[in-house]
């Protein structure tokens, strides 16, 4: 498979071919990716919850997710990778926003960075998009690292003024530059209105089956996640029984003595060196 680049994602979009993006958290999460072919790999900063085991993605820092994001091009040939800018790095101000994308770029081995914001962002991802050339993703309706302000985590634009506003939010977002949306947790009407009104694609994750591509959540839709599993999220595999059936058996062999295995896991000395030995 060749390296995907933005032109990849804006041809299966014109050729209405949904895309699909999947995060990845670090190499092998990224190799997986790669050998499924995934077009647009996410370095969501879920990881804050997923992998870190924190409570809301809030506290990831910026070091923290490009530390992530590094890993995650180790292991990537050629999905296209989308890093998020963690809360706080792109705030501010547009210079401030500018500074951490090319972090993200330079440090992060990023291809493009994806950032929760509406309308009232348009000016920094301007200068994100057109001022520091780097591609953007927008991403509106459930904003994680909003979730406080937005009263957890919930399901966005279910009143008519909620849907015109995200319907202006993705608008301004076009206008700006970005070159795809994710739309999260909102109703499949509405999702497939933006993604009629737009022409650059949207990436769903609980927004129905009308937009132009799907994300999820790795280790929601693997199973490895503890705490809860969203109502969007199919289960593609139920990887955590297996996981912890195996270090149970792990432990199980090692008390029993009956792993490493003499002659199968084990290395020998040459049979002259051994003789002399014993
Ligand atoms: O951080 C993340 O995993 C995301 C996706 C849910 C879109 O932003
Ligand atoms: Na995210």
């Amino acid at each position: 498979r060749s390296k995907a680049t933005i032109h990849t994602i804006k041809k299966l979009y014109r050729e209405n071919k949904p895309i699909a993006m999947m995060t990845a958290y670090d190499y092998p999460t990224a190799v997986a990716c790669e050998h499924a072919g995934i077009d647009l790999v996410l370095v969501g900063d879920s990881l804050a919850m997923v992998a870190l085991g924190h409570e809301d993605t809030s506290q990831i820092t910026m070091d923290e997710m490009l530390h992530h994001s590094r890993a995650v091009a180790r292991g990537t040939r050629s999905g296209f990778i989308v890093s998020d800018l963690p809360f706080g790095t792109y705030h501010t101000d547009e210079s401030t926003a500018v500074a951490n994308a090319i972090r993200m770029i330079k440090e992060g081995r990023a291809e493009a960075v994806k950032l929760e914001a509406g309308r009232r962002a348009a000016p920094r991802i301007d200068a994100i998009v057109n001022g520091a050339g780097i591609p953007v993703v927008g991403h509106i309706g459930l904003t994680p690292q909003t979730a406080v302000s937005l009263g957890g985590f919930r399901v966005q634009g279910k009143s008519v003024t909620a849907a015109q506003a995200l319907i202006d939010d993705a608008l301004a977002l076009q206008d700006a530059g970005c070159f795809a949306i994710v739309l999260e947790a909102m109703p499949s009407l509405v999702a497939e209105t933006i993604t009629r009104l737009l022409n650059i694609p949207t990436i769903g994750i609980g927004a129905g089956p009308h937009t132009s591509g799907q994300v999820l959540v790795y280790s929601d839709m693997m199973g490895i996640f503890d705490r809860f599993t969203p109502k969007f999220c199919r289960r593609f595999a139920n990887l955590a029984p297996q996981m912890e059936g195996a270090l149970a058996q792990y432990k199980n062999d090692v008390r029993a003595r009956t792993f490493p295995q003499e002659g199968i896991h084990t290395y020998a000395m040459p049979p002259a060196a051994e003789e002399n030995w014993r």
